[in-house]
C-alpha cells in the first residue's frame, strides 16, 4: 500500500491527533536515547487502547507493513529505533496510560503498557504497597518497554527482574488478535508460559498492551551506605557476608570503579564523593525492611565488620534521606556522565557472581595489553552478576575506527564472557546492538528454537524486523 493511503486509513483508526507526521514531531521517536541510532518513518501511530492497537496491527498485517513498537524510547540497544528506509511504522504506546486496577489484597496492579515506571511505583505507593522495579530511566521508560526488554535495575537482588514481577499480560498479536492473559494468579499451570514468552521478546512477537504486576508491602525503613574497597574480590566477599547477616533486607549492592566515579564527579553537577580518599572500587549498598527498628544498628554492625575485616577501606552511612539520595544520584548519574564524556563501547554482561573477579582480572589485563589508551568504565549490579563493562573511546573517534574498535573489543570481552559461562546480554536487551553477537554465541539449536517461535507467531516477519534475531 502506498504511504498516503496507509496514513489515511491509520487516521480513521486512531484519529488525527493519534498520528505524528511531521519531521520535527517525529525527531524524538526516530533517534535513541544514547544518540547512537537514527532511523526514519513515514508515520508514528499512537493508539489510545488495546482495541486501537489491534486495528492498527490488522491494517499492518493486511498491508504487510513492518512495525516498530516503542515505549519511552530509553532502551540502550537500538531496539525501538526504526531502520532508515522510512517503510517501518512506529507504534508508540505513549498514550496508553491508564492504571486499570490496584488490588491491595491480591497485591497486584494492572496497568496499560504506556504507563511510566515511576507512575506504576507511585500508584503502588498510593495504595500503601511497593512496586520494586527501579532504574535510572524510571521517569521516562514505560512498563511495556520494561517487560519487552525484561529490564533489571537496582532491586533485582531482592525482587528479581521485570519477568519476576509480572503475573499476566495483554498482547496484541501480529495479525491483530488480542490475547487477554491478564490473570493475577501466583499459581496457574495451564500449559505453556506465554507471559514469559512475550517478556524479553523486544517487540518481535507482539505488542504488550497491558500487564498485571506484583506488589509488595511498603518498606518502612531503609539504611544506605557507600563503601570504598581495594579489590573486586573484597566486594564479592562483602556481598556474601551481607547476605548472611542481613538476609532479604539487603536490597541493593551496586558497584562502580574509581574511573567510573571520576566520570560522574566530572560530568554531573553537584555530585561529590561521600568519602575523602580514593579507592579502586566503590559500592552502594542498601538495607530495607517493613520493620524499621534495628535497621540502622544492623547497618552499623555490618559496615563495622566489613571495615574490621578489611573488606572495605572506608565507609559512609547515610545519616538522613538527603544523604541517601545524594549517594543514589552518584549511581544514577553514570549513564548521563558516559554520554557527556563521549562515545563508548558498551557491554551489558552477566556472569556467575563467583566468576566476576576472574572476568575483571582477565579482561582488564587483555584490554590493557591490546588497547592501552582506552579507559574502562566498569560498574553494575554485582549482586546479580551484571557488569556494565564499558570502554570509553576518544570523543573525536571517526566512524570506521569506532566500528573497528567495537568489533575488536566485543570479541575480547564476549569471548571471555562465553568462556566463563556468562551472557552477552544481561538486562538491556539485544536490539540491533547485539544481534550479530547473539548469533555468534547462542547454539544453533537455541537459535533454531527462537526462529521457530518467531515464524509461528510472526510469519510475515513484520514485528520489529532487524532486532534481536
Ligand atoms: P523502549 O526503549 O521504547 O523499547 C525497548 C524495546 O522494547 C524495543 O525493542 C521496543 O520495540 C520494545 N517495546 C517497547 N514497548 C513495547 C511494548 N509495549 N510491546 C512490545 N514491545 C515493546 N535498563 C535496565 O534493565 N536496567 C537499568 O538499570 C537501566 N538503567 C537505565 C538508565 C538510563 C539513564 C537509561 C536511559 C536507560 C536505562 N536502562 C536500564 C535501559 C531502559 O530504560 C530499559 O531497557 C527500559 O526497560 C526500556 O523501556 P522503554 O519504555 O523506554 O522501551
Ligand atoms: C545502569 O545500570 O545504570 C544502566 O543499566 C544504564 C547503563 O548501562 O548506562
Ligand atoms: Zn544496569
Amino acid at each position: 500500500m502506498r504511504i498516503p493511503e496507509l496514513i489515511e486509513r491509520l487516521t480513521h483508526l486512531v484519529g488525527d491527533d493519534g498520528l505524528v507526521l511531521d519531521a520535527e514531531g517525529q525527531a524524538a521517536y526516530v533517534r535513541d536515547w544514547l544518540g547512537k541510532w537514527q532511523g526514519s518513518t513515514a508515520v508514528v501511530a499512537r493508539p489510545r487502547n488495546a482495541a486501537q492497537v489491534s486495528a492498527v496491527m490488522q491494517l499492518c498485517h493486511q498491508t504487510r507493513t513492518p512495525v516498530v513498537p516503542q515505549g519511552g524510547n530509553t532502551g540502550m540497544s537500538g531496539g525501538a529505533t526504526p531502520d532508515g528506509s522510512g517503510a517501518q511504522v512506529i507504534l508508540s504506546l505513549n498514550r496508553m496510560k491508564r492504571i486499570r486496577e490496584v488490588d491491595p489484597v491480591n497485591n497486584t496492579l494492572c496497568a496499560d503498557a504506556g504507563v511510566l515506571l515511576a507512575e506504576v511505583q507511585e500508584a503502588a505507593r498510593a495504595a500503601g504497597r511497593f512496586f520494586p522495579l527501579s532504574l535510572g530511566a524510571e521517569g521516562s521508560c514505560t512498563i511495556g518497554g520494561n517487560l519487552a526488554t525484561n529490564a533489571g535495575g537496582t532491586a533485582v537482588l531482592r525482587y528479581g527482574n521485570a519477568r519476576d514481577l509480572a503475573l499476566g499480560l495483554e498482547v496484541v498479536l501480529p495479525d491483530g488478535r488480542i490475547w487477554n492473559g491478564l490473570r493475577g494468579l501466583r499459581k496457574d499451570n495451564t500449559g505453556y508460559d506465554l507471559t514469559s514468552l512475550f517478556i524479553g521478546s523486544e517487540g518481535t512477537l507482539g505488542i504488550i498492551t497491558g500487564a498485571v504486576l506484583k506488589l509488595y508491602p511498603a518498606a518502612a525503613g531503609r539504611a544506605t551506605a557507600w563503601g570504598g574497597a581495594a579489590t573486586l574480590p573484597a566486594l564479592v566477599q562483602l556481598l556474601t557476608r551481607l547476605q548472611a547477616a542481613c538476609g532479604e533486607r539487603l536490597t541493593a549492592f551496586e558497584m562502580m570503579s574509581a574511573s567510573c566515579l571520576e566520570l560522574v564527579l566530572a560530568h554531573v553537577s553537584g555530585a561529590s564523593s561521600p568519602l575523602a580518599g580514593r579507592h579502586p572500587y566503590y559500592v552502594l549498598f542498601e538495607l530495607t525492611d517493613t520493620e524499621p527498628s534495628g535497621l540502622s544498628a544492623l547497618m552499623e554492625q555490618a559496615a563495622g565488620a566489613a571495615l574490621a575485616e578489611g573488606l572495605l577501606q572506608d565507609c559512609a552511612i547515610a545519616m538522613n534521606e538527603a544523604q541517601a539520595r545524594a549517594m543514589w544520584r552518584l549511581r544514577e548519574g553514570i549513564s548521563q556522565a558516559q554520554v557527556r564524556a563521549g562515545k563508548a563501547v558498551k557491554h551489558d554482561i552477566a556472569l556467575p557472581v563467583s566468576r566476576l573477579a576472574a572476568f575483571v582480572e582477565e579482561a582488564g589485563a587483555a584490554l590493557a595489553a591490546e588497547f592501552p589508551a582506552l579507559p574502562v568504565v566498569n560498574f553494575g549490579h554485582i549482586g546479580d552478576g551484571n557488569l556494565h563493562y564499558n570502554v570509553l573511546l576518544p570523543p573525536d573517534v571517526a566512524a570506521p575506527e569506532y566500528a573497528r574498535l567495537t568489533a575488536a573489543l566485543n570479541r575480547r570481552v564476549h569471548d571471555l564472557v562465553a568462556q566463563l559461562d556468562g551472557s552477552i546480554s544481561a538486562e538491556h536487551g539485544v536490539g540491533q546492538l547485539r544481534r550479530d553477537e547473539l548469533r555468534r554465541y547462542k547454539s544453533p539449536v537455541e537459535m533454531d528454537l527462537m526462529w521457530m517461535i518467531k515464524r509461528a507467531l510472526d510469519p510475515n516477519h513484520l514485528m520489529n524486523p532487524g532486532k534481536l534475531l
